[in-house]
């Protein structure tokens, strides 16, 4: 329809989304579906942080604040910052918007001309080739694959950069995948984009806080410190404090782009919600000792999910070292039929006949560009989890 603008046309909306909808509508109509789309931890938010909000709404805190944050929480980011990763940011150089979504896509649109790439690793998260259209960009796809455990190699890193070059946008642990980079994986593509200087970088730290069997976390500015000057360490309270709900995402980089990602935001949304950064607050600040209670829970489920996945003749899982996803490998299924004969030609046939046949609803991996895989979420309980990979045995034991 021609009233839609050109630049719609050019992404399409988010398959995790849509999968999350599609077994919401199927159980709504009675269907006993198992969800494994969905990815946001499935605890509730720790009361500490729910109180916090209640009394900022008990003290008038109920306004419009900073377009890009209330100081309470920017000060707080900081000394998370440099807390849990050694790096020093002042207030001016934080952003607050609604959600990691959000400061993502006002990065995009403050600094993308038309003709500027930005390199994404596959398989990448949804949302960024989409952000990046949008902004006017080309995403430059980088395919990682199974054999790396899923990360970028430095020759891959080197070759996917152009003149063209803006960003390079990074994600560890990652969703899809789990994969989590090593100080030495990091190292050797910081290494890469010093040789670069044009390159700037785009962390996507969501899921810091959710790695297992004693992962250590890293970040490009604190691996090498010459990248500091073109680092925007993005991050948010959604995944590791359960808080998906109360849309708080953040930012900290070189105070121009910070002015710029504040202009988009006054001209768009304003300030995130005003109770949610006061709950925000508290989340940074507060007692953190809840976090490795979750991830026991989680490096649980991951090694149940992995185990049951990897009984399966056809389905390589490999154990990735955080987030709380697994991206197996369906390439030993290509080709078979399924008792209802559906032919398995690919991730995404593979996905709709275990939602219509064994009634267990996971994203294809062509969504997130790399197949043919399919990411479950396990951020769901032992129970719900242990069926769900039952049936995905008992699916893929079924196809000839
Ligand atoms: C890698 C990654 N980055 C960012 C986000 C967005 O987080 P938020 O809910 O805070 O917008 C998500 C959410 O799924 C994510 O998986």
């Amino acid at each position: 329809m021609s009233f839609l603008s050109a630049t719609l046309s050019r992404v399409k909306p988010s398959p995790t989304i849509a999968v999350t909808n599609k077994a919401r509508e199927l159980r709504e109509a009675g269907r006993d579906v198992i969800g494994l789309g969905a990815g946001e931890p499935d605890f509730d938010t720790p009361d500490n942080i729910k109180a916090a909000a209640v009394r900022a709404i008990e003290a008038g805190h109920t306004k419009y604040t900073a377009v890009d944050g209330i100081p309470e929480l920017k000060q707080a980011i900081c000394t998370k910052l440099r807390r849990d990763n050694g790096l020093d940011y002042v207030p001016a150089q934080v952003s607050v918007g609604t959600g990691g979504k959000q400061i993502l896509y006002n990065a995009l649109m403050a600094t993308l001309n038309p003709g500027d790439e930005v390199v994404i690793p596959a398989p990448y998260w949804v949302s960024y080739p989409d952000m990046v259209l949008l902004a006017g960009g080309e995403p430059v796809v980088a395919e990682t694959s199974i054999q790396t455990g899923f990360k970028l190699t430095a020759d891959q890193l080197d070759a996917a950069i152009t003149p063209k070059t803006k960003w390079f946008i990074f994600n560890s642990p990652s969703n899809p995948t789990g994969a989590g980079y090593s100080r030495e994986e990091l190292k050797e593509l910081t290494d890469v984009l010093m040789r670069h200087p044009h390159v700037w970088v785009m962390t996507d730290d969501m899921y810091e806080h959710l790695s297992y069997d004693g992962f250590e976390f890293v970040t490009p500015a604190q691996v090498e410190p010459g990248l500091y000057d073109r680092t925007l360490t993005c991050n948010g309270v959604s995944k590791a404090y359960a808080m998906t709900g109360w849309r708080i995402g953040y930012a900290a980089g070189p105070e121009p782009l910070i002015a710029a990602m504040r202009k988009i935001q006054s001209q768009s949304t304003s300030n995130p919600c005003s109770v949610s950064q006061w709950a925000a607050v508290e989340a940074l600040n507060g007692p953190q000792d809840f976090l490795p209670a979750n991830n026991a829970v989680f490096k649980r489920r991951r090694d149940l999910v992995v185990s049951m996945l990897s009984q399966i003749d056809g389905i390589e899982c490999p154990t990735p070292e955080g987030a709380f996803y697994v991206y197996p490998s369906i390439a030993g299924l290509i080709g078979k039929t399924s008792p209802k004969g559906t032919v398995i030609s690919d991730d995404e046939v593979f996905a709709t006949a275990l939602l219509d046949e064994a009634n267990v609803a996971v994203v294809f991996g062509a969504a997130f560009g790399l197949s043919p895989n399919f990411r479950v979420s396990y951020a769901t309980s032992d129970t719900a989890l242990t069926e769900a990979c039952r049936r995905i045995q008992s699916f893929c034991a079924a196809l000839t």
